[in-house]
């Protein structure tokens, strides 16, 4: 289980603090939510920011686009520094070319599917996928509650990722705190994004250690 953080909860006026915080935790990746105000009601940063930051961090950098046409930005994240570049279906007319195009310019490609968006979205663009990412939320905004059908669908993109031979990590994405971690890595999630539930829970070292138990139960239960 990998854990990413959502930025989102975090202090976004001392990020650079913020990222070596992660670090010194243990923490590997750092989830960015990218909203245009468009796809989602709410806007918050965009590539310069991100390409600031890269320069003052070895994390992996999941990037998560919520904006309409996200192909007219790959570049500008791929300059950036993005390491994964996660589109949503509904966003993104030309999937399957955006995809391409993602890894073409060197990043990890993730498609993104929002809680009512079917798992068929998927179906022709499988090998195309690096990561699929199952939003348990309606995208726009940080601590708001699990929808629990998200589980049922983690466990279907699995079953369709095996059989196509795919590698592709299952994130999911909204609502997920230590309790929640156990059915999720069960059901087939590799990497679990945490924004409220993991800043408003200092120190960040502890925090994880709460969440990896918690996928450690899972995999003892199993
Ligand atoms: C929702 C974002 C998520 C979310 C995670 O639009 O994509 O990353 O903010 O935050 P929590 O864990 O608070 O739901
Ligand atoms: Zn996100």
């Amino acid at each position: 289980m990998i854990l990413s953080p959502s930025l989102l909860s975090s202090d976004f006026g001392s990020l650079e603090q913020e990222l070596k915080a992660l670090e010194n935790a243990g923490i590997t990746w750092a989830h960015w939510d990218v909203m245009d105000g468009m796809f989602v009601p709410n806007i918050t940063f965009g590539a310069p920011v991100i390409k600031a930051l890269r320069k003052t961090s070895g994390l992996f950098f999941d990037v998560h686009l919520m904006i309409c046409e996200p192909e007219r930005y790959l570049a500008d994240f791929a300059d950036a520094g993005a390491d994964l570049l996660a589109v949503h279906a509904e966003a993104s007319t030309h999937l399957d070319r955006t995809l391409r195009e993602i890894r073409r310019l060197g990043m990890k490609a993730g498609v993104a599917l929002n809680p009512s968006t079917p798992v068929s979205a998927l179906e022709n663009v499988v090998d195309l996928l690096d990561q699929v990412m199952v939003m348990s939320v309606n995208p726009g905004f940080g601590g708001q509650s699990f929808i629990p059908q998200s589980l049922n669908k983690i466990r279907r993109i699995s079953a369709m990722l095996r059989e196509a031979g795919s590698e592709a990590l299952i994130e999911v994405d909204g609502g997920i705190d230590p309790d929640r971690t156990p059915e999720l890595v069960k059901a087939g999630a590799s990497v679990l994004v945490s924004g409220s539930a993991f800043f408003n829970f200092p120190p960040y070292a502890e925090r994880l250690r709460a969440f990896e138990r918690a996928a450690a139960s899972a995999r003892a239960g199993q």
